[in-house]
């Protein structure tokens, strides 16, 4: 298969390339130098000259501060640039893959969001996003929309200027000492590299549509970050950060965790725990710290790693 990647050199775009490289495929990277997915007539452009059988999209405005600032041009890409790929797509016989978010959903539900669940975006990011998602949904047949929630990878983010949240916790854990998290957000951290994984994978059947596409389970952020310090085996003192410490600017959904019901019964679904795409990330293939073999016993870990 013939796949261009877009957003080709972004911290999920790369494991996407590397992805189907693996896989024997013949993939072509596009940077935002390559192309700009808010021109309709470039993309045009570009695609016919190409000639993929895939295009998959990762290029986004997702810096959500920003998106709010600049909301014409967050509807340029995210939901125009969309609808230009789409449309780009349908008229060389392209399937389009499209990456969206957890940031369609307001975050009221108390279970995983499921595909079916109407969305309510609290954000102009969330907004522009689900307005992509139903261009795409609209103009060609031949799609999948993934969303997905709180992606890192080794790769850096680029919207976002460098660190993730792992690299970030362990560099306050090593300039502070002490760290302070909100434990009132949930999510599921999921590692590009699983879901450039599932990409893949589903790229090779034909049950096109809507498909939620996150690692399994789901933490807060307090957990995540209680779990990066007990497989670094970092002594640090984390602390639960009070409800106004960290005042958001935009408002996020406050349970942003999604059930990929769609891959399940579609029995396609290569998601992990989240855990376990934590371990590969650090490096550490077992389960193998006293924090870790405590929780097997069963025995209390309390609230910060040993
Ligand atoms: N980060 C998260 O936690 C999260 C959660 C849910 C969903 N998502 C979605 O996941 C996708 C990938 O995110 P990521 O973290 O891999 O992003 P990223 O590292 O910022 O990469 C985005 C890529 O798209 C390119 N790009 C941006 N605007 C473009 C435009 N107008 N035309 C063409 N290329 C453009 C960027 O190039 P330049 O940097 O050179 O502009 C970069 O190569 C996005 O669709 C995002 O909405 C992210």
């Amino acid at each position: 298969m013939r796949v261009v990647v877009v957003g080709g050199n972004g911290q999920l775009g790369t494991d996407v390339v590397r992805a189907f490289a693996d896989n024997g495929d013949d993939v072509l990277p596009l940077t935002h130098a390559d192309i700009e997915i808010g021109d309709g007539e470039a993309v045009a452009n570009k695609l016919h000259e190409l000639q993929p059988d895939m295009v998959v999209n990762t290029a986004a405005m997702h810096h959500v501060e920003n998106c709010e600032l600049q909301p014409d041009r967050a509807f340029t890409v995210n939901a125009l640039g969309a609808r230009n790929l789409a449309r780009a797509a349908r008229d060389i016989g392209a399937v389009l893959t499209h990456i969206s978010t957890d940031y369609v959903f307001d975050g009221c539900k108390s279970s995983p969001y499921e595909e079916e669940d109407p969305p309510r975006p609290l954000s102009v990011y969330g907004n522009t996003k689900l307005a992509g998602e139903y261009f795409v949904r609209s103009t060609l047949d031949r799609h999948f929309v993934l969303r997905t929630s709180a992606i890192y990878g080794k790769s850096p983010c680029r919207a976002k200027s460098g660190l993730n949240f792992i690299e970030l916790m362990l560099q306050l854990a090593k300039e502070r000492g002490e760290v302070r998290v909100v434990d009132s957000e949930f999510i599921t951290p999921t590692a590009t590299s699983d879901l450039a994984r599932q990409i893949v994978a589903l790229g090779r059947c034909e049950s096109y549509g809507l498909y939620h596409a996150t690692a399994e389970g789901a933490c807060s952020w307090f957990e995540f970050a209680r779990e990066i310090f007990a497989l670094t085996d970092t002594k640090v003192n984390l602390k639960v950060a009070g409800p106004n410490e960290f005042p958001a600017k935009v408002r996020r959904p406050r349970y942003a965790v999604l059930e990929n019901r769609g891959l399940k019964l579609l029995g396609l679904n290569t998601f992990r725990p989240w855990q376990e795409g934590l371990h590969d990330y650090l490096g550490i293939p077992h389960l193998n710290t006293r924090y870790h073999q405590r929780l097997e016993r069963n025995e209390n870990v309390g609230d910060l790693p040993d």
